[in-house]
């Protein structure tokens, strides 16, 4: 497997890879690798020749009172779990090779960035699709893989590949959760094992409003309210949103039909954990 540190000799590995003819898929992450990020990596592993794995903390997705700083990082873990998942490259820069010194170009999807996480984290959106459309740039995948668990940033940026005509095919990949249900997060590592213990509220609330919707309930404030019950049942939890929305708009519904998205956000303790599921009605 391949260490690559900048963004010239990253060329030069993407252009041999091409030169052989060899597809490449791109899984981009912020490292500390766990279920979620490897099922990505598995799916990437069998429908690429080549796959290369981004590790990079993104400095400019993260708001100035947020947890940057405190990021889970574990990069000889990161390198043994590519390794064995038959990774061929981890390109994981620095921050000042992926921000030198004078940094004036930004890429902004609008309207599908305003609501849910873009409400409560203005920024974050802009940042997300500025370093992929950067990873794009350097790496030039075929494929590149993202999961659902952040299914605004998926619709995020499969709107920005459409809008931009970017040359890669968007994978979205199922969530991958705990046993107890519990979407499995780098940002879970925060959690004390109380917190740990309450967190499965996210889940199970999801799973109210979705039980609700297949019994034949229509009506949303209905569904949003038994949602929200059931996750102020918590202590020391805050609820940033619960939406019940369209799933390619992200718009809040008035009307539950077709498919909805149950998406929301929740502070366990100091920890924002989000979640969501898609439900046929
Ligand atoms: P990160 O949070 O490290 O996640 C990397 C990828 O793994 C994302 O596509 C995310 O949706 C996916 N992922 C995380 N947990 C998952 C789970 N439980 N099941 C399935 N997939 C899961 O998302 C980012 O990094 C960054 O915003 C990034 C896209 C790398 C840009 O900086």
């Amino acid at each position: 497997m391949e260490l690559l540190k900048t963004v010239s000799e990253t060329r030069q590995f993407v252009a041999s890879q091409k030169e052989e003819k060899r597809s490449i898929g791109l899984v981009p992450t912020m490292g500390y690798l766990h279920q979620g990020h490897l099922s990505l990596i598995h799916t990437a592993r069998e429908q690429n020749d080549t796959v290369v794995v981004s590790i990079f903390v993104n400095p400019t997705q993260f708001g100035p009172q947020e947890d940057l700083d405190r990021y889970p990082r574990d990069l000889e873990k990161d390198c043994r779990l590519c390794t064995q998942a038959g990774v061929d490259a981890i390109f994981m820069p620095t921050a000042n090779e992926m921000y030198p010194g004078r940094f004036l170009t930004w890429v902004q999807v609008q309207e599908l960035t305003e609501v849910l996480c873009g409400a409560s984290r203005p920024g974050h959106f802009r940042g997300v699709t500025t370093v992929v459309n950067k990873l794009f740039n350097i790496i030039q995948p075929d494929r590149a893989y993202f999961g659902l668990k952040d299914f605004q940033q998926a619709v995020v940026i499969k709107q920005m590949v459409q809008d931009l005509n970017i040359p890669v095919e968007i994978v979205a990949v199922p969530t991958v959760r705990e046993a107890d249900g519990l979407a499995t997060s780098s940002r879970n590592e925060y959690l004390t094992p109380q917190e740990r213990a309450r967190a499965t509220v996210l889940y199970r609330s999801l799973q109210i409003g979705r039980q609700l919707i297949e019994a034949g309930e229509r009506n949303v404030h209905s569904v949003r309210e038994a949602m929200v019950k059931e996750i102020e049942r918590q202590p020391n939890t805050r609820i940033d949103y619960i939406a019940i929305c369209d799933p390619s708009t992200l718009v809040p519904v008035d009307q539950i039909k077709n498919q909805v998205l149950l998406a929301l956000a929740v502070w366990i303790g100091n920890t924002r954990l989000i979640d969501n599921v898609l439900v046929e009605v």
